[in-house]
């Protein structure tokens, strides 16, 4: 194992579960279109960027728009999804992340986020989790979508750190990608089967022991 000194999270279904809020936003979007959508069909919109999730949408329904009607729709979608993250507190947080967050810091490494979402800062202030990080990439500074490394290169970066010193903590196929294509320590946040490609995987962060923390710091 490598010595690390820098973590880097994704937000949604790492850090809090907003893929339930997703699903009902998009799931009046796409009835709106008379399209059926499904928990199901929502799991291929994990860690996808508002507006290919909205292109995926459409191709499951075949179905065309125009362009003014793409951003109508994409904009009600945004202000639907917002009114619920207006909802969230810290009892949203994900079991064992406030623990994880606050042995990094106790322990002097650093905190980034990275995020495809544009609605990242609004929801870290929720749940109170702003003052936690170092740095924050999110959703509006990149221009390359997971499986690209961009959003995690951008996080080392800002805290000024080595992509070999970084672990990446992600829910999504394309996230783990992203952090491997990165050359970063790649940890999954969910099932095994899954998450493959990923160096580690741990079902939550309640799984995680604190001696694996210290086995990535000190080794
Ligand atoms: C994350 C979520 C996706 C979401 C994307 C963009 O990656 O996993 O489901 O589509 O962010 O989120 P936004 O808040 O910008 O619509
Ligand atoms: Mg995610």
């Amino acid at each position: 194992m490598r010595k690390i000194r820098t973590y880097i999270f994704d937000l949604d279904g790492v850090i809090v579960d907003t893929a339930k809020y997703h699903y009902l936003a998009w799931k009046n979007s796409a009835n709106q279109l008379g399209i059926e959508f499904t928990k199901e069909s929502n799991e291929l919109l994990k860690g996808v960027s508002r507006i290919r999730s909205l292109e995926i949408i459409l191709e499951l329904g075949n179905k065309k728009i125009s362009d003014a009607e793409f951003d109508r729709i994409l904009n009600e979608k945004n202000k639907n999804y917002l009114s619920y993250i207006e909802k969230m507190d810290a009892s949203e947080i994900l079991p064992g992340v406030l623990d994880a967050l606050k042995w990094i810091k106790e322990n002097d490494g650093k905190i980034a986020l990275g995020s495809a979402s544009k609605n990242a800062k609004p929801i870290l202030e929720k749940v109170g989790l702003m003052e936690y990080f170092d740095a924050i990439v999110d959703g509006n500074d990149v221009s390359k979508a997971k499986p690209d490394p961009e959003v995690f290169l951008l996080g080392a970066e800002q805290t000024h750190s080595k992509p070999e010193e970084c672990v990446v903590f992600e829910d999504a196929i394309a996230g783990i990608q992203a952090a491997n294509n990165a050359g970063m320590l790649s940890i999954g946040i969910g099932e095994k089967e899954v998450l493959k490609e990923a160096d580690y995987v741990f079902q939550n962060f309640t799984e995680i022991e604190i001696e694996f923390f210290e086995k990535l710091e000190n080794n």
